[in-house]
């Protein structure tokens, strides 16, 4: 059943409002938009939707999701540790921006794709945000609407995430690239140029769902803090506590008080950053070849570096990588499991589809009912909330 068919089969009558946010991937910038770096992304012509009409309380199903989620709007919010915590987090980050919300709905969510990679956390959050808005007349601009989804995420959930996801959400343009310097947010859509080679974005879902708040994604995000912390007690001067404001000349001075793991995380973020900025400079050339092959650098970096990935998804990204066809190739958001992402050539997808496919149920049969490639195009962005 899709959203509305659900709505209808729950509440008897048909929803007065759908909405529609897209699915976000990552190129380039992987895991450092929490320090401050760069990122590339864009969003994907597959989503997620929320069909919802106004009512004095908060009810919800999904179509992905078992179960009923009910809370009030002036209780105490807390989280209970299941789907519609996002939902909570959505009404919790306005309420605490300053707004008057008065008005619930009683809505269902629906996902087209599995979760992991994608960013529907944040996707979620965004629809739940502007359902909220429409029923209680609040008007945000887009800076706004990132602003407080990622407050959502950060705070209430508790997830130590930057604004790559939300960003994306929500500024992507069809047929453009999306740069974002997260250190001032300063972001530019960059149309493909007219000269690039055709590709497409596959997304290649390893079977293994998950959520970020239970991965190692935090742990990685304090051991960078740590980094910060050392070098500004050795240096004897306090520089702050993301990695983008340490000089990398400053951090290589430094770099052997630093315990081996935490070497590694800042190695990726300079080079990750150095990519994502050469990257951007590539992709504005049209060079979708050279582009790709930072891709799968950064991929490289993410798991011998960063130390992101599980077996599968290590696996899914070390067939791509050798497969025709495919230009490069990384984890899809944070890789702890959830989907590999690959800039194809057209021309190869369906060679690509079986290949990989093949290869990756002869190593993980134990997959094969819930692995799932699809190939998509660049979207829009949501944008604001009028
Ligand atoms: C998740 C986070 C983002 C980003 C990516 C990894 O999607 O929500 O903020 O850090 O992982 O690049």
């Amino acid at each position: 059943m899709n959203c509305e068919e659900l709505f209808l089969s729950k509440f008897n009558t048909a929803p007065e409002f759908k909405s529609f946010v897209p699915y976000r991937v990552c190129t380039l910038g992987a895991h450092i938009d929490h320090q401050l770096g760069h990122i590339n992304g864009f969003a994907i012509d597959k989503g997620m939707s929320l069909c919802y009409s106004p009512s004095d309380c908060v009810k919800l199903y999904s179509t992905n999701f078992d179960g009923e989620i009910r809370f009030n709007i002036d209780e105490e919010l807390n989280k209970s540790f299941n789907w519609g915590d996002y939902a909570k987090s959505a009404l919790w980050s306005l309420k605490d921006s300053g707004y008057k919300i008065t008005t619930g709905f009683n809505g269902v969510i629906e996902g087209t794709m599995p979760v992991g990679g994608l960013s529907s956390s944040a996707g979620v959050t965004i629809l739940y945000i502007n359902a909220f808005c429409r029923l209680n007349n609040i008007t945000l601009s887009e800076n706004e609407l990132i602003e407080i989804a990622h407050k959502a995420e950060n705070k209430f959930i508790g997830l130590k995430c930057g604004k790559l996801d939300q960003s994306c959400e929500v500024l992507c343009k069809k047929d453009n690239m999306l740069h974002i310097d997260t250190l001032d947010s300063s972001a530019e859509n960059i149309t493909i140029p007219q000269k690039a080679r055709p590709f497409e974005i596959g997304v290649f879902f390893s079977g293994l769902e998950h959520s970020l708040v239970n991965s190692n994604y935090n742990l990685r995000t304090e051991e960078l803090k740590y980094a910060c912390d050392i070098i500004s007690e050795k240096s004897g001067k306090y520089y702050g506590d993301k990695l983008r404001y340490i000089p990398y000349e400053i951090y290589a001075e430094y770099e052997s008080a630093l315990p081996e793991n935490v070497k590694k995380r800042c190695v990726h973020f300079y080079s990750e950053n150095q990519r994502a900025i050469e990257g951007t400079k590539l992709f504005k050339e049209g060079n979708i070849e050279k582009y790709g092959k930072l891709v799968t650098e950064s991929g490289y970096s993410s798991i011998y570096n960063y130390e992101a990935g599980s077996p599968e998804l290590i696996r899914l990204y070390e067939i791509l990588k050798d497969t025709k066809g495919v230009y490069g190739t990384r984890f899809s958001g944070a890789g702890f499991k959830g989907c590999c992402l690959a800039l194809v050539d057209p021309e190869y997808k369906k060679e690509i589809e079986d290949t990989v496919k093949e290869k990756y149920l002869a190593a993980f049969p134990e997959h094969k009912e819930k692995y799932t490639t699809t190939f998509c195009k660049t979207a829009d962005g949501f944008g604001g909330i009028i």
